[in-house]
């Protein structure tokens, strides 16, 4: 499959490194690739959205919105559009705190504003490396899923598969609402990177 990572971050090389390993064809977008300024990252990353089947958007949180509206609706429409982004805001230090209220989150702003992609939540409550290995921690430890779109949701549900995520270890959270609950999580992440002292952790569903 064609996929378009928007972001060259940690997170954004390390998922196309990933993709590229089990077989996909990437492109992606940085600011940085052909011009200096974010407008121009924006049309860039609207070009690399045109030429994906499905999306990833691996930008940060503040440029998040900015970034998807500047690729143009008719470049993400039908599409699986896939968001890792947390909407962290640093301008008051660390630890950072969220950019949404409670009662929404940054993934139901992005289905908002792109009605017609089929946004699916999920892979941001642990780090980059736990995302592409989850073998890395010992045990079962779970990844989250949340979307409108169960077509779009089973999609997401085998590619993480495809990066060896066992299908039981993957949780759908229910529509994109569900998505409030993963993103309020990134307090308390942020928390246990400093008691754990790495970042190679993450949530282990205990059923009783
Ligand atoms: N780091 C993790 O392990 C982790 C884990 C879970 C979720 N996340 C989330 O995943 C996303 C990516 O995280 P990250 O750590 O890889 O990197 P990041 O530093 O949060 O974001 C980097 C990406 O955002 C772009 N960007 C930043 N400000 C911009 C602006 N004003 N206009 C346009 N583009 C802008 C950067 O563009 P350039 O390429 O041009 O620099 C880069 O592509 C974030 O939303 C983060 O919260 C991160």
């Amino acid at each position: 499959m064609k996929i378009a990572v928007l972001g060259t971050g940690i997170v954004g090389r390390t998922l196309g490194s990933k993709l590229i390993a089990v077989g996909h064809s990437v492109t992606m977008g940085s600011r940085n690739a052909a011009h200096p300024e974010a407008n121009a990252w924006a049309a860039e990353a609207g070009e690399r959205a045109a030429v994906g089947e499905m999306v990833i958007n691996a930008t940060s949180g503040g440029a998040t919105l900015e970034v998807l509206s500047a690729s143009g609706p008719g470049n993400l429409a039908g599409k699986v559009l896939i968001d890792v982004s947390n909407p962290l805001d640093f301008s008051r230090g660390f630890p950072p705190s969220l950019s949404t209220s409670s009662d929404t989150s940054l993934a139901e702003q992005v289905q908002a504003a792109h009605p017609e992609a089929r946004v699916v939540k999920t892979l941001n409550t642990m780090s980059a490396p736990v995302m592409v290995e989850p073998g890395l921690g010992p045990g079962h430890h779970n990844v989250f899923v949340s979307g409108n779109d169960e077509p779009a949701r089973a999609e997401v549900r085998s590619l993480l598969e495809s990066f060896g995520w066992p299908a039981e270890d993957i949780l759908e959270l229910g529509d994109i609402t569900s998505a409030r609950g993963a993103e309020m999580y990134l307090p308390l992440w942020l928390r246990l990177f400093g008691v754990v002292g790495k970042p190679q952790f993450n949530i282990s569903i205990v059923r009783g």
